[in-house]
């Protein structure tokens, strides 16, 4: 057998070991459309399940990921906010109440957070599962190229509009060539490689650069042009190099699955599908660091120089306008009581330099509002892509302070939205986590 390179060998093994589950299946035709009654049409209602007979370890990635949790029927904070501007995501037609939609228009919020509804017209979210997945494996497979996010005419194009997406073919980005015939079992190149549904793996420009993330999470503006979420803007400014893969779908080796069980000593190496963000206690650790020098005033006031950098080419926090998170300075004696702290309630309120949020509202009223009525940008305080700040402490005198320690701590929803939603939302989802901290013991 002639000598094959491996990137070749490698897919074309994987294919042979699964010939024994194939069925000749063009679309998904084994697995039963969404609707009992009808026979999948489009590649967009392929349900994810499909792909997890052979994607097991992308389908429990991508399973507990916010994109899978993406529609007003998973996300329990996006679905609040959506229940009270725009309506019932179980009900069709609904066009309201906050943001009035004219008669002819659409919901923008399902463009990116239930994309086929988006693409289908619909509202009504539990009508398929297609639109209850929101971004789910066969959003972001069938798009083959990036129109960008604005439009010839300057209007703006979200989610799916910015895309060109297939409803006939998948794509990936590869560059390996695939059939949905059978191919006999010593077939070599030139033969593709047999994938149950059409799939075209020449889409690298699109795969592995921003343009795959960009058409979501670029920009996005109210119905009053004020800017609510920026990621994309704040990244372009940075002019980094690194695209959005190499943080967000780092290539990670997990154990294999087979049929939900872990194969004991087999790993995989593959693109994480997880892309966590703020709701990973853990993600929100790499961005951060913090430092800390102290120096003792004649008087006995201790001066704390606090370093906080950004190590992040989008700012810190990034995304959803609500998120932030504030410095907790504390100073205790040798037995942690607490002695002084740099705020009573919330930073925002007793210690502004250390709350770093994006505030939008009414700029002659000078007041914050929720985010379809903001007019005005009144503050941004949140860290800039790769940016690092000094903050500086006084911490009176006070001879038993031992230990000082500096927290970052994150916050998904803003001080007065987590008091409203108390109850009403997961405790966790409520909660400040910990994204850094510094200890100087005096
Ligand atoms: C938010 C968009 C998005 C979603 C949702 C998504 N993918 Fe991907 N997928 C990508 C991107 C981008 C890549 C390319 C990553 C790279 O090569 O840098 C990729 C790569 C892959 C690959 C290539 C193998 C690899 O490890 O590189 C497979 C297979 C795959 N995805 C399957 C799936 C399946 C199955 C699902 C659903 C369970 C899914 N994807 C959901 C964007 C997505
Ligand atoms: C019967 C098994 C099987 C099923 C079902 C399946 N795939 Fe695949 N898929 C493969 C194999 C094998 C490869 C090639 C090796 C690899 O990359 O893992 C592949 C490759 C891919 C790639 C990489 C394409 C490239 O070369 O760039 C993507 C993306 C992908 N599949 C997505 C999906 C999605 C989405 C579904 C569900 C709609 C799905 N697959 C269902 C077996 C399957
Ligand atoms: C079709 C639209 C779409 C595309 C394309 C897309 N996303 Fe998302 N993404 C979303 C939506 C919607 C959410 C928010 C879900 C929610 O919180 O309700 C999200 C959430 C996220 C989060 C935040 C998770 C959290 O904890 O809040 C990260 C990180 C993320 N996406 C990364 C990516 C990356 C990286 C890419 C490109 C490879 C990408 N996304 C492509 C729509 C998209
Ligand atoms: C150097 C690594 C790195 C790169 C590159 C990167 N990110 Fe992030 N991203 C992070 C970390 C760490 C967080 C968590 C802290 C935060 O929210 O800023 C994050 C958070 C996010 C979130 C979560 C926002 C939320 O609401 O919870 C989104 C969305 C996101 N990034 C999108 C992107 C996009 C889109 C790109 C490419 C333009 C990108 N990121 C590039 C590391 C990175
Ligand atoms: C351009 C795409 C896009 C549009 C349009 C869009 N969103 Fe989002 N939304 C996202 C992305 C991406 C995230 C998550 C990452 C981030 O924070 O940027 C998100 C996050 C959210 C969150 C936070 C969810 C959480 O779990 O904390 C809420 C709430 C939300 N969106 C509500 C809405 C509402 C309501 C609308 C319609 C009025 C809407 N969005 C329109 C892309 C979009």
């Amino acid at each position: 057998m002639p000598r094959m390179p491996t990137s070749f060998m490698l897919p074309l093994l994987v294919v042979m070991a699964m010939l024994s589950s194939w069925s000749s299946a063009l679309i998904a035709a084994e697995d039963p459309a969404d609707d009992k009654d009808t026979k999948v049409k489009t590649v967009q209602h392929i349900r994810p399940e499909a792909c997890k007979k052979c994607h097991e370890e992308i389908y429990e990635q991508w399973k507990g990921s916010m994109h899978a949790n993406s529609s007003a029927l998973r996300d329990p904070i996006h679905g609040a906010f959506y229940q009270k501007v725009m309506g019932d995501p179980k009900k069709e037609g609904i066009r309201g109440p906050q943001i009035p939609v004219k008669k002819d228009k659409y919901p923008v919020c399902l463009k990116c957070h239930a994309p086929v509804a988006a693409i289908e017209k619909k509202t009504k979210l539990d009508a398929k599962q297609a639109y209850e997945n929101g971004t789910s494996c066969v959003v972001c497979h069938s798009f083959y190229e990036f129109k960008g996010t604005d439009s010839p005419k300057g209007k703006p194009w979200y989610g799916i509009d910015a895309y060109k997406y297939d409803t006939k073919s998948l794509y990936g980005p590869s560059g390996i060539s695939y059939t949905t015939e059978r191919t006999p079992e010593d077939a070599k190149w030139p033969t593709p490689v047999h994938h149950p549904q059409p799939m075209k793996g020449n889409k690298a420009a699109l795969f592995k650069s921003n343009d795959a993330c960009m058409g979501c999470h670029d920009k996005r503006k109210n119905a009053h042009g004020t800017p609510l979420c920026l990621t994309g803007a704040e990244y372009a400014k940075e002019k980094s190099f690194i695209n959005c893969q190499a943080c967000h779908m780092a290539i990670v080796s997990v154990p294999k699955l087979e049929k939900g069980k872990v194969v004991p000593g087999e790993f995989v190496s593959i693109a994480d599908h997880s892309m966590s963000g703020g709701h990973d206690g853990k993600m929100i650790t790499r961005g951060i660091a913090l430092s800390m020098e102290t120096d003792k005033k004649k008087d006995g006031t201790i001066k704390a120089k606090l370093t906080v950098r950004n190590r992040l080419p989008h700012s810190y926090p990034t995304g959803a306008p609500f998120r932030n998170f504030f410095i907790k300075v504390t100073a205790y004696d040798k037995d942690g009581q607490e002695l002084w702290k740099n705020y009573k309630v919330h930073p925002i309120k007793d210690d502004p330099k250390s709350a770093f949020w994006y505030a939008i509202g009414e700029a002659d009223k000078k007041k914050p509002t929720s985010p379809p009525y903001a007019t005005d940008v009144l503050k941004d305080s949140r860290l800039g892509p790769n940016e690092t700040r000094d903050l500086e402490y006084e911490i009176p005198k006070n001879d038993k302070i031992a230990i000082l320690r500096a927290e970052a701590l994150y916050d998904l929803l803003l001080p007065p939205l987590k008091h409203k939603m108390k109850g009403k939302l997961p405790e966790d989802l409520l909660k400040s986590k910990l994204a850094a901290s510094v200890e100087l013991r005096l």
